[in-house]
């Protein structure tokens, strides 16, 4: 892929991102937001609608044939050359509960599942991470990478409970059980976008969620990539259902061990 191409993309993202970073900060403090359920633990403010909207409007202006899949608005028709995944506020619950742990999400791909540009910015920290494809990846414009960590004795895990899917939870806490009997210790931030950025950056070590949307991870995963790390989804990636194992690539077969038993 054309440099000048991936560069045009990443700084639209960009663009977005920090818009919509700003836009979150002034309804969090004017708390002018309504929460609403989708299903069972899983919620959407007008505030994640108002960013999806800022962000598809911004993008479209700059690449008018491309098409999006969206948290909150769905896939838009899917002719164009390339497909923006979104995620307006990952984090929603943070976001709505006053904690700062909420991000935006952009990814851009042409190919399913392989995206080319990911950014994900934390407004309240004013910390921006992006990655291109053969470009590297970046927080605030020094490079990060992933963490030396070998020892799952030493790593820091996330693991996160299928805190909407309770009939997954006694095979799910069967192999996090296992996974915090040989690791460090476990951390839950509330996004997973978040959380895929700071494996890529060396805070973490390694990451186990069920029934993630791709728009969760897109744009985390594709800086953890260039970051150096490593993931992949337990039967696969899908929009709607990945359960994904990430991590610096080191400890990757391990956890995957402790998972399968
Ligand atoms: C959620 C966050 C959370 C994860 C959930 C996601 P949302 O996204 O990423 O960390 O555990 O499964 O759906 O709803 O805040 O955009
Ligand atoms: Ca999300
Ligand atoms: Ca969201």
């Amino acid at each position: 892929m054309d440099q000048a191409i991936l560069r045009q993309h990443l700084d639209v993202a960009i663009a977005a991102a920090r818009a919509a970073g700003s836009q979150a900060i002034a309804a969090e403090m004017s708390k002018h937001f309504h929460v609403t359920t989708k299903h069972t633990n899983d919620f959407v403010t007008d505030a994640d609608k108002e960013n999806e909207k800022l962000i598809i409007g911004m993008i479209r202006k700059a690449f008018p044939d491309e098409s999006f899949f969206g948290e909150e608005s769905g896939e838009s028709d899917a002719s164009g050359t390339g497909r923006w995944v979104i995620d307006p506020i990952d984090g929603t619950t943070n976001f709505f509960r006053g904690v700062p742990d909420f991000v935006i999400s952009i990814a851009w791909e042409i190919e399913k599942y392989h995206p080319l540009v990911g950014v994900v910015y934390v407004p309240s920290q004013k910390e921006l991470f992006y990655a291109a494809e053969g470009m590297g990846a970046f927080c605030n414009g020094v490079p990060i990478h992933v963490s030396t960590v070998s020892d799952p004795k030493m790593a820091l895990m996330v693991c996160v409970p299928p805190h909407r899917h309770h009939a997954c939870a006694d095979a799910y806490f069967a192999a996090e059980r296992r996974l915090f009997d040989g690791c460090s210790d476990i951390r839950s931030f509330g996004s997973a976008a978040l959380e895929c950025a700071y494996i890529a950056a060396g805070r973490l070590d390694g990451y186990y969620e069920l029934l993630l949307g791709w728009y969760d991870i897109a744009a985390g995963l594709a800086i953890l990539r260039e970051a150096g790390g490593k993931a992949d989804c337990v039967g696969g990636f899908s929009d709607t259902r990945c359960d994904v194992v990430a991590s610096n690539g080191l400890i990757h077969d391990w956890i995957h061990q402790q998972i399968h038993g």
